[in-house]
């Protein structure tokens, strides 16, 4: 078994990943980069790393000896530090999502076509205990023929698109609520096993903070819909700024044989109907389920990570697929199937609504 050295970028999301790269016993985590210093001592500290391992200038930290980079700046970095970290003989674990434009994304799925280096992005969501275990019930065909699917990733963090105290701005002002769109199409298109195709958008304007008007993170709400390959449809809800607590990932699946969801309280109280359900009653009532994150059979090691189980699942998965020199399941071409969509729907919200084609990249 092979030791993975990484190296980290972006030490505030990146501070969990951490611990979650050192439950794993085939890595060691040997150079932390991030423009803070004070940030990048205590971290360093913390995990014992000598000051030679810690890195304030990119292109020096590319040339430690690492086998991997973990990209956890702000977006709008991802795909040139993606590109360069490739360039530099590096496998790539990408927070999500991968990209802001199209252009970037094609240098991304270019990058690592030529180069031949792993890509994955961190899609955490698609690792959630509950959707693993609706992934086996979707996959015995229980729900038969998938042809809805809604997503609502509603969460207020105004506090991380300004200082109010300061007026001044954090990075997320700019995006809109619809760019980030992996946490809801993530876990969709996985259970699905499908790809958009077309997208179209629309958003509710600045009701809540008409004095943020330029600052597109602010805008109240964005729907996207879109048509998928196979002839099923979607809709998924963002909003960044709605007061609604606790904040709400919701999701459902509607097939030709049955439904799930997980409910709109905090998420765990879902409800499941299937055929099997109607064998004695014709319409008997939907099934409780509880829709945990955190697998209760996961090794203790899984538990270190944020989001449940999902960090540790999802880093294994990569690992799984760099030893055996295989695709990734969030592969670079599946990266941009969760990321584009959301590109394109704000491009619709943004003008006239209408549908729009979404480029889908090839392998
Ligand atoms: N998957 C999830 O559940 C999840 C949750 C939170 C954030 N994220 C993603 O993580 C990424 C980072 O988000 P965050 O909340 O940590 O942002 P943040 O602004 O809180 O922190 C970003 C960090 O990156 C550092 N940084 C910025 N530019 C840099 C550069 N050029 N070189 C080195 N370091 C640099 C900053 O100093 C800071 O420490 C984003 O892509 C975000 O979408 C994902």
């Amino acid at each position: 078994m092979k030791t993975w050295n990484v190296g980290i970028v972006g030490l505030r999301r990146g501070r969990g990943f951490v611990s979650v790269f050192a439950a794993h016993p085939r890595v060691n985590v040997t150079a932390l980069c991030d423009l803070d210093q004070g940030t990048l001592s205590d971290l360093g500290e913390a995990f014992s790393l000598p000051d030679s391992a810690l890195y304030t200038d990119y292109d020096q930290f590319l040339d430690a000896q690492t086998d991997i980079i973990m990209v956890a700046t702000p977006i709008r970095f991802h795909a040139d530090m993606t590109v360069n970290a490739l360039q530099a003989g590096k496998h790539v674990l990408c927070e999500q999502t991968a990209a802001y434009t199209v252009p970037d994304c094609e240098r991304i799925v270019d990058a690592v076509k030529q180069t031949g280096q792993g890509y994955m992005m961190a899609e955490n969501y698609c690792y959630f205990h509950y959707i693993r275990q609706w992934r086996e019930i979707i996959n015995q065909g229980k729900l038969g023929t998938i042809f809805h699917a809604e997503a609502e990733y509603i969460h207020e963090i105004e506090h991380l698109l300004v200082d109010e105290q300061s007026g001044s701005f954090f990075w997320r002002h700019e995006r809109p609520p619809i760019w980030y769109c992996a946490h809801c199409l993530g876990p969709l298109l996985t259970l699905m096993d499908d790809r958009i195709v077309a997208a179209s958008g629309s958003s509710a304007g600045f009701h809540k903070r008409p004095e943020y008007s330029d600052h597109l993170g602010f805008l109240d709400m964005e729907i996207g819909l879109f048509r998928t390959q196979k002839g099923a449809l979607i809709k998924i809800a963002r909003s960044q700024v709605a007061p609604r607590y606790p904040h709400l990932v919701y999701y459902t699946l509607y097939g030709t044989k049955g439904y799930v969801e997980n409910g709109r309280g905090d998420g765990t109280e879902g409800r499941i109907w299937t055929e099997d359900h109607a064998k004695d009653a014709e319409h008997r009532p939907a099934e409780p389920m509880h829709c945990t994150t955190v697998d209760p059979d996961a090794p203790d090691d899984a538990k270190h990570g944020g989001h449940g189980t999902s960090e540790y699942y999802m880093i294994r998965e990569f690992l799984d697929a760099l030893e055996a020199n295989v695709r990734p399941p969030i592969d670079v071409i599946r990266s941009m199937d969760f990321t584009v969509p959301g590109i394109i729907a704000h491009e619709s919200a943004m003008s006239d609504g209408n549908w729009r084609e979404v480029p889908l990249f090839e392998w």
